[in-house]
Parts: structure tokens; C-alpha cells; sequence
């Protein structure tokens, strides 16, 4: 085993400045430790930034998905189609509202099949829930055009996707939402995460972008208490003691000391994409070259941010399994990671829903062989490389001896469509 490593490099780390600490302490020393003037801040530069109608600052993504779908009414009795392939929290927030998650497949770029969800609809069903995996933007005109015939609402979790684009459009802006629903009446929310590893960070928090009027007015009451829109500002000069309740509202308000983070990390988004995709780029090339290894599949209408930069092992080719490969590279200090364990596979989904193994074959297929690898803007060129040669090299070792040494160069083929 090649020693390419003397420190273990981790699976995800932010990438925080000077700005967004002396942004902080600004924040801890003028006293507004809550919701203040700088969450409207971050607000009113995030929608701008996106181009988006209204913008809703929220303590997790996970809690703009619920307040989203509250805002539309999902409750007991309805559906929710939302792709197998995501994390837990896209189809908990329906089960929090006594709405039943319909799990269904994605397609070989990992994102929701738009096929599955057209058959996934019934009587009861009500919104779609894309996830724009990774940071590839899912096959929005579809999904879209799917909502507009059955008169459903489209809760995208965009935790992956700030700065993704589609047909060239910013993911959660309104010239996208118009380009999409064509002036038909789509209602519609975007949510993003600014969990510690996205492509942009407050630590934990997320934003809701809508161009919906009465979605957004709902939404902003939601998230903090169902009291008066203004109720934030009551305990300064400009505020006032009075509010009124008008809903069962959340408590899942963004802090002044996420937002600072949030207006410094915004700055930088486009430089840590840039830098993302040039890592992502030294990753294709190398990988291209071992027929192990499957780079992953890229759609030229949209971009890619690379959230994640997700294998897939050709296990087929292979002595170990992927738990075996990941435990190999992590004892070659390279840390990762697999994005994500189908949803419907856990306990509490097979168990209240009754899902098995073999109900979602694309997803577990692809479960069985993805490798999320390191790949952030505080790595190294080094670090980059570091990577290459330790999957290289594990790849290699893992060859199995009685295949040919390679078959056509699988990656380049089917990696980009
Ligand atoms: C696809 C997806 N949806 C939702 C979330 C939840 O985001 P948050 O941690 O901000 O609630 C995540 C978080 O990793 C995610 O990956």
C-alpha cells in the first residue's frame, strides 16, 4: 500500500473567511443574536442573486420543505412524490403532516425519473417533490409539465443546487418558474439548505424562494409563530409590542448569526462553483481511464455544481464490494461518503409503508455502487490529486483476476450524455 497520505483528508469542510468571522462577532457585539436586520440582508441579496420573486430565510432546508408543503395544505389523506434517492428529511416533513411519501425511481443521473412520477399519480396525490441531486438540476420541463395536467404543486428541494442552472436559468428564479410553467398556474416553492458541507454555508439554514404571492405571505408567517409579519422587529425602536397570531406557525426563524455567514458565503458562491467544476473536471479525466470507475452522467441543458461528485463502481469488475473499497480508501486517509441510502430501505419506511428491497431496482442498483468522494473549495490541487491516486490505486488492487484487462471505456460513454 502507497503512502500518499500522512493526514486524513475529511469527506466535506466549509470554507469560512475573515468577512463572515468579523461579520459574526459584529453580529454578537451589536446584540441582534436572533432574527434582525441582517437576515432582510441576506434575504434581499439571496433573491437578487437568484432572481427570485421572494425570498425566505429558515433555520434548515428541512424546515422550508415542511413549511412549504404546509403553506400548500398537504395534510392527512394526500400524496407526495418524492424520488427514493435523497435524504431522509424530503420525505419525513410529508410524514410529519400525516401525508403518505410516494417513493419512486431515478434515472442513471441519479436524479427522479419524470416516467415514474407520471406513474406514480393518483386521486390523492398533490405536489411533487423534485431533488436536484448533487447539483444537477433534475428534468424540470417534465416534472413541470406533469403538474400543470394533473393540477399538482412542486416543492423542488434544491438542499444541492444553489447556483444551479437549467436551460439556463437559475434554479428557484422566476424567469425559470415562467420559462417552465409557460404563465399556467404552477404553485410552486424552492428550497435550499446552507447545511456545513453545500456549496455555501450559515452553519445550519436554508432559504425558500418562490413567485408566488400568497405562497410566500403564508410561508414568511409559518416561520415564525403565525404572528404578524413584523413581529421580529418588536423588541427595537422601529417595532411594536402589539402582533397578532393568524396562524399555528413554526419556530424556524434564521438567526443574524447564520445570516452573516449567509451575506459573506453569497459573495463567494460563484468562486467556490468555479472551483468545485475544476476539481470535478480533474476527476472525469482521471477516472475516464479506469474501467472500475463510473464518472457522473452530465446533461448539456444544465450545469453542474457539483455539490457532490458521485461514482459509480464497476463492482462487476471488482474483488471487494463498496463498503470494502470505501473502508480501503479511508485507510489510505481518504474520507467519503454515499448519498444516499434509498430512502425506502429504512426501517421506519419499510415498516409504516411496506417497502422492500426490489421495489425501486434503479436506486439500489445505483445505492450498491456510489462513492460520494472528497471535493471542496479548501482542498488542493495536492488534495485532488491525493484523491485520484488513492481510487487508482485501491481500483487496481481490487481488480478482479479473471476479467480482461479492460472493456470499451464505459465512463466516457455513458458518463456523458
Ligand atoms: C437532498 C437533501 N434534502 C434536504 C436536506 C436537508 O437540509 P438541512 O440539513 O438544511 O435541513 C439535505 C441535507 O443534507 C439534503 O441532502
Amino acid at each position: 500500500m502507497t503512502a500518499y497520505r500522512g493526514t486524513f483528508l475529511p469527506f466535506g469542510m466549509p470554507s469560512i473567511g475573515d468577512e463572515e468571522i468579523t461579520e459574526v462577532v459584529d453580529s454578537l457585539r451589536s446584540g441582534w443574536v436572533t432574527t434582525g436586520p441582517k437576515v432582510k440582508r441576506f434575504e434581499s441579496a439571496f433573491a437578487e442573486h437568484i432572481g427570485a420573486g421572494h425570498a425566505i430565510a429558515v433555520s434548515s432546508c428541512t424546515a422550508g420543505l415542511h413549511i412549504a408543503l404546509t403553506a400548500l395544505g398537504i395534510g392527512p389523506g394526500d400524496e407526495v412524490i418524492v424520488p427514493t434517492l435523497t435524504f431522509c428529511s424530503t420525505a419525513n416533513v410529508v410524514v410529519h403532516l400525516g401525508a403518505r411519501p410516494v417513493l419512486v425511481d431515478v434515472g442513471d443521473d441519479f436524479n427522479v425519473s419524470p416516467a415514474a412520477i407520471a406513474n406514480a399519480i393518483s386521486s390523492r396525490t398533490k405536489a411533487i417533490m423534485p431533488v436536484h441531486y448533487s447539483g444537477q438540476a433534475c428534468d424540470l420541463q417534465a416534472i413541470y409539465d406533469i403538474a400543470r395536467q394533473h393540477n399538482l404543486a412542486v416543492v423542488e428541494d434544491a438542499a444541492h443546487a444553489v447556483g444551479s442552472l437549467y436551460n439556463g436559468g437559475k434554479i428557484g428564479s422566476s424567469s425559470l418558474f415562467r420559462a417552465l410553467t409557460g404563465g399556467s398556474v404552477v404553485r410552486s416553492a424552492t428550497v435550499f439548505s446552507f447545511y456545513a458541507t453545500k456549496n455555501m454555508t450559515t452553519g445550519e439554514g436554508g432559504m425558500i424562494a418562490t413567485s408566488d404571492d400568497d405562497l410566500a405571505k403564508k410561508m414568511r408567517l409559518l416561520t415564525l409563530h403565525g404572528m404578524s409579519l413584523d413581529a421580529w422587529k418588536r423588541y427595537s425602536s422601529a417595532g411594536s409590542w402589539y402582533y397578532e397570531t393568524v396562524l399555528a406557525g413554526y419556530k424556524a426563524n434564521m438567526t443574524d448569526i447564520q445570516a452573516s455567514l449567509g451575506i459573506h458565503q453569497l459573495q463567494r458562491l460563484d468562486g467556490f462553483i468555479e472551483v468545485r467544476q475544476r476539481y470535478a473536471e480533474m476527476y472525469d479525466e482521471a477516472f475516464a481511464e479506469l474501467p472500475e470507475i463510473k464518472i457522473p452522467v452530465k446533461h448539456p441543458d444544465r450545469n453542474h455544481i457539483y455539490h457532490l461528485y458521485v461514482v459509480r463502481l464497476n463492482v462487476e469488475r471488482l474483488s471487494v464490494d463498496r463498503a470494502q473499497f470505501i473502508e480501503d480508501l479511508k485507510a489510505r486517509n481518504i474520507g467519503t461518503s454515499v448519498h444516499f441510502i434509498p430512502v425506502h430501505l429504512h426501517p421506519f419506511y419499510r415498516e409504516r409503508f411496506g417497502y422492500r428491497r426490489g421495489d425501486l431496482p434503479k436506486a439500489e442498483y445505483l445505492y450498491d455502487r456510489i462513492i460520494s468522494l472528497p471535493l471542496y473549495p479548501r482542498m488542493t490541487n495536492a488534495d485532488v490529486q491525493d484523491v485520484i491516486a488513492v481510487v487508482a490505486e485501491v481500483a487496481r488492487t481490487s481488480r478482479r483476476v479473471d476479467l480482461p484487462p479492460r472493456e470499451p471505456r464505459a465512463g466516457l460513454s455513458e458518463g456523458r450524455s
